[in-house]
């Protein structure tokens, strides 16, 4: 069997949340552990940096707080190389020929680039380097020759964008030089979580999320102001359970499905307290996110342990990509000196 190679990676732009956990960081674990399998997990600081130019405190900052989500969840630095973007210049020289290879009209039609440029009102400001954002993406997935790239809904585009570069580079070069990468995307159900308030997804921008560093009195205050039924007022009232945010985490989370089952029963037909189920929503969640949180706490005592794994981890993908440009040098003919 051919050897599987995963990269994926996340914006340092906050701590990682519940979120972040059902949607890919839970199904990186799986990925970690399969034979035959080596997978990448990058930091994008650069790509954070592309829409954070004003800010880039926040995105220093972050680059530790991912880290530490990333160990505390499991990842394991002796199977997964764990990197920072910006500490791998050969993916900037990537980036620096793929250029070549796209339309400025090709990048303004990117679905999840256009829907970002009118939440981020730049106007007609637009940083040149939000805009080729996805070609150095393209870079990133390309040097380490990944095969299977496990992201969400929103980043086809972005997968997209790649696979037209790897077919341009290759037909032009007229050797399979790069890898055609797929897009591997969370299975039904296992995408971005709803949050708290039940108005869309988990995220940082609409403060409804549950994040993994959460202390045990916060995870509990969250749950308590959880969005239920708002017309479920008295206990004997019957409930709804569509639309009811306890009730989706119970699915998700809740492993005694048929006792969910019984609760949903019980809250429609009337006599079940929103507090009655919220309490059991907060212990399954506690137990969750008790050794995740005290896994963090460890870490976050030994920062010098936490760079030391980083290092290493750019160390090593710096030589994959350090080959792979290589290779793109040699078919194109630039490697004047060799
Ligand atoms: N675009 C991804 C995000 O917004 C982060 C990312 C950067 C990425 N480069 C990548 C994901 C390469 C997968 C592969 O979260």
């Amino acid at each position: 069997m051919s050897k599987k190679i995963i990269l994926t990676g996340d914006r340092p732009t906050g701590k990682l949340h519940l979120g972040h956990y059902v949607g890919s960081l839970k199904n990186r674990i799986k990925l970690q552990n399969e034979e035959n399998t080596k997978m990448f997990v990058m930091i994008a600081d650069q790509q954070a940096l592309t829409d954070n130019a004003d800010n880039p405190k926040k995105i220093i900052e972050s680059v530790t707080e991912v880290a530490l989500d990333y160990l505390a969840i499991g990842l394991n630095p002796a199977k997964t190389t764990i990197f920072i973007q910006s500490q791998i210049p050969q993916l900037a020289e990537l980036t620096m020929y793929y250029m070549n290879l796209v339309s400025l009209a090709r990048l303004q039609r990117n679905p999840t680039v256009k829907q970002e440029l009118i939440s981020k009102n730049f106007g007609e400001s637009i940083p040149a380097g939000f805009l080729a954002y996805p070609i150095s993406q393209a870079a990133d997935i390309t040097a380490f020759e990944a095969t299977h790239v496990p992201v969400g809904e929103d980043q086809k585009p972005m997968l997209e964008q790649t696979r037209e570069i790897v077919r341009d580079f290759n037909r032009i070069y007229q050797k399979e030089v790069l890898t055609l990468p797929e897009i591997v995307l969370p299975e039904k159900n296992q995408g971005r979580l709803i949050g708290i308030d039940g108005n869309g997804k988990m995220s940082k921008s609409l403060n409804n999320g549950i994040y993994l560093s959460d202390s045990p009195d916060e995870i509990k205050a969250k749950i308590m102001k959880m969005y239920t039924d708002p017309n479920h007022i008295r206990v004997e009232d019957p409930g709804q359970v569509k639309g009811n945010v306890v009730f989706t985490y119970l699915d998700i989370f809740d492993p005694n499905k048929e006792e969910v089952a019984e609760l949903k029963a019980q809250y429609e037909r009337g006599g079940l307290g929103d507090v009655k189920l919220k309490l059991r929503l907060n212990e399954i969640m506690q137990e969750l996110l008790r050794p995740i949180r005290e896994r963090r706490e460890e870490f976050a005592k030994d920062k010098e342990e936490v760079y030391r794994i980083l290092k290493l981890g750019s160390d090593n993908a710096k030589e994959v990509a350090a080959k792979t440009l290589d290779e793109v040098k040699d078919a194109m003919g630039i490697n004047y000196f060799k």
